[in-house]
């Protein structure tokens, strides 16, 4: 049981480098939760969280993609270790865009991680921490999901989804003592675009993850990283179409 007061601090996709950059710097004094897919091989997670100042690091199996796991998933986390103090919902996957444009499954398995997954577990976070009257919840949109690119549509429509969801709970959950961010980082170099050209504004895991700390102490609604990519995705809304169509990813 987290005896702190400010409840444990569950990571959701514990595994993911933005996830545990952020876990590092929630960790000082917290009872971190690290909840992912083959959470027996999460050695060095843990270690790391433990080594950031935690006071106890958990883990818990945690795929995202079997919804009716995440009812029961937040209850034995409430059981364990008291009401969640800040959920951050850190899974994701980019998919392949040139298969998800001819293998129907493939476009539909990105959808429902980055989207479908994403909403059933805001709304079972969000209904606990209601009951609990607090809580912080993280979300992961993306500039990918600001004006949609012909280049990565099917990730990009997934975010653009999330954002909006994340958007509309935010406004629900005002006054009721849980608060939301919506982080919308850039391109991060890291494992999820390995391989990939660096986009112009690029970051790493660590940058994305101080500048969410940062705004999650402030109590924003949502952060940009970096914060020049405001008003780049501004100016991106007003792009005509024939431009639009041939952005790169
Ligand atoms: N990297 C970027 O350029 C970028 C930019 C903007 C937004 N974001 C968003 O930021 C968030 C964190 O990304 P990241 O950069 O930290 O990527 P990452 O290191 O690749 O982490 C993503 C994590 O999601 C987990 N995951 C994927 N599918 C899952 C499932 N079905 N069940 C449970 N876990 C699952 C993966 O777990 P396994 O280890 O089991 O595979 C992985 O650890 C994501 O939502 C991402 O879309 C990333």
């Amino acid at each position: 049981m987290d005896d702190t007061g400010a409840g444990p601090v569950l990571i959701l996709g514990g595994r993911s480098e933005i996830g545990i950059e952020l876990a590092r710097l929630l960790a000082p004094g917290a009872t971190v939760v690290l909840a992912a897919r083959r959470a027996d091989q999460l050695d060095d997670e843990v270690a790391a969280v433990k080594a950031a100042g935690a006071t106890a690091v958990h883990t818990a199996e945690f795929d995202a993609d079997d919804l009716a796991s995440h009812g029961p998933l937040i209850a034995q986390i409430v059981a364990d270790h008291g009401p969640i103090g800040t959920a951050v919902l850190a899974f994701g996957i980019l998919g392949d865009q040139a298969r998800a444009e001819v293998d129907a499954e493939h476009a539909v398995a990105i959808v429902h991680t980055d989207f479908v997954a994403q909403v059933s577990m805001l709304t079972h976070l969000a209904t606990a921490m209601r009951a609990a009257g607090h809580g912080q919840l993280v979300v992961f949109s993306s500039i990918a999901g600001a004006r949609v690119r012909r280049a990565n549509y099917v990730y990009g429509s997934a975010k653009a989804g999330l954002d909006g969801f994340a958007n509309g709970l935010a406004d629900a959950l005002h006054g009721t003592g849980v608060h939301l961010l919506l982080a919308r980082p850039g391109f991060v170099i890291g494992r999820m675009t390995q391989g990939m050209a660096p986009a112009p504004l690029s970051i790493t895991p660590e940058r994305v993850a101080t500048a969410t700390a940062r705004a999650l102490a402030k109590k924003k609604r949502t952060v940009w990283v970096p914060w020049a990519l405001g008003p780049v995705a501004f100016v991106f809304r007003l792009l005509p179409q024939f431009v639009w169509r041939r952005m790169p990813r």
